[in-house]
């Protein structure tokens, strides 16, 4: 691919193909470049995992990866983000990886003739999260080793979820049945197209795969803040021990963290043994790699992949 920006870009091949090369990347592919190729990572709004899994990505397909600090950039004195690009391109700077509030910021970029670095989408707003999905469905495939059919649950605070958008979609392509839980505000029209909204008590009982989102505090208006109790809102829609007592014994839970602790998940389940939490993580690095080598391949800079 020239840029992976959306999952509304990939056909199902297309996913399936990025899960077959992260497994590959996971169990020790390598690969060489023709040249040095170098990458950075803008992150205009904060991360731990998408911008250090990059980064780990980048370094283990042997790529030269220039640091970027926001915080002490040229942002501060009113740079746009578009020049921004444009100076690592000008620099010598091959690949990007970006995250940014705004929702398809990748859009001017990609239309902009001036601009030729690849691009992965690190999360734009409430939009999409393409690397995030594929590592979801890498851990859903191999968990089960098929989506048709799959019960897959999504609970939580759906509207401002950039990988709730993302993945009720590619899940729905790949065959499996989305439903949906958590506060009924957050259920809207948008996401009944995919599928319905059923109570936790019942999702735990039916679910192959419990999804919880975080409660994204940040994006949401200060008066609801001000209102909102964890306990209640764990009691109410999140995952219990009593509630996780009751799920079928193959099924797992996923979340794309950071979690809430003892709100959307229990403290003690986060990392219990149906938790893929940090299998989630874990493969977002092959994911990634694999992402980079789509538009390393696209750019013609592999010499050899063994
Ligand atoms: N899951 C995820 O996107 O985490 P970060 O915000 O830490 O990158």
């Amino acid at each position: 691919f020239e840029n992976v920006v959306s999952m509304e870009d990939l056909s199902a091949e297309d996913v399936l193909s990025f899960i077959h090369e992260a497994q590959d990347f996971k169990a020790g592919k390598q690969i060489a470049l023709k040249r040095p190729v170098y990458a950075a990572n803008l992150f205009f709004e904060s991360s731990t995992r998408t911008h250090t899994s990059f980064e780990m990505a980048e370094r283990k397909l042997g790529l030269q990866v220039v640091n970027f600090d926001p915080s002490n950039s040229s942002l501060s004195k009113g740079e746009s983000m578009s020049d921004t690009v444009k100076t690592f391109q000008a620099i010598g700077v091959d690949l990007v990886a970006i995250r940014d509030k705004q929702n398809e910021y990748y859009k001017d970029l990609i239309a902009d003739p001036n601009v030729h670095v690849g691009i992965a989408n690190g999360g734009d707003g409430s939009g999409q999260h393409p690397s995030q999905s594929l590592l979801d469905m890498m851990t859903i495939y191999e968990e089960f080793g098929h989506f048709e059919g799959l019960k897959v649950a999504i609970v939580g605070d759906l509207t401002h979820s950039r990988v709730a958008r993302s993945n009720m979609k590619v899940l729905t392509m790949l065959g499996a049945h989305v439903y949906f839980g958590g506060p009924k505000k957050w259920y809207t029209e948008e996401f009944a197209k995919y599928g319905e909204w059923m109570p936790i008590d019942d999702l735990v009982e039916e679910m192959d795969v419990m999804m919880f989102l975080r409660v994204q505090h940040e994006r949401i208006a200060d008066d609801e803040n001000g209102s909102f109790s964890a306990e209640k809102y764990h009691a109410q829609y999140g995952l219990t021990a009593e509630r996780e007592s009751r799920m079928p014994q193959r099924s797992i839970i996923m979340h794309p963290a950071p979690v809430n602790r003892g709100v959307e998940i229990a403290d003690e389940l986060v990392e219990c043994d149906k938790s893929r939490i940090f299998e989630q993580m874990h493969n977002g690095v092959f994911v990634r790699m694999a992402i980079m080598t789509s538009m390393l391949r696209n750019r013609d800079l592999i010499k050899e992949e063994y």
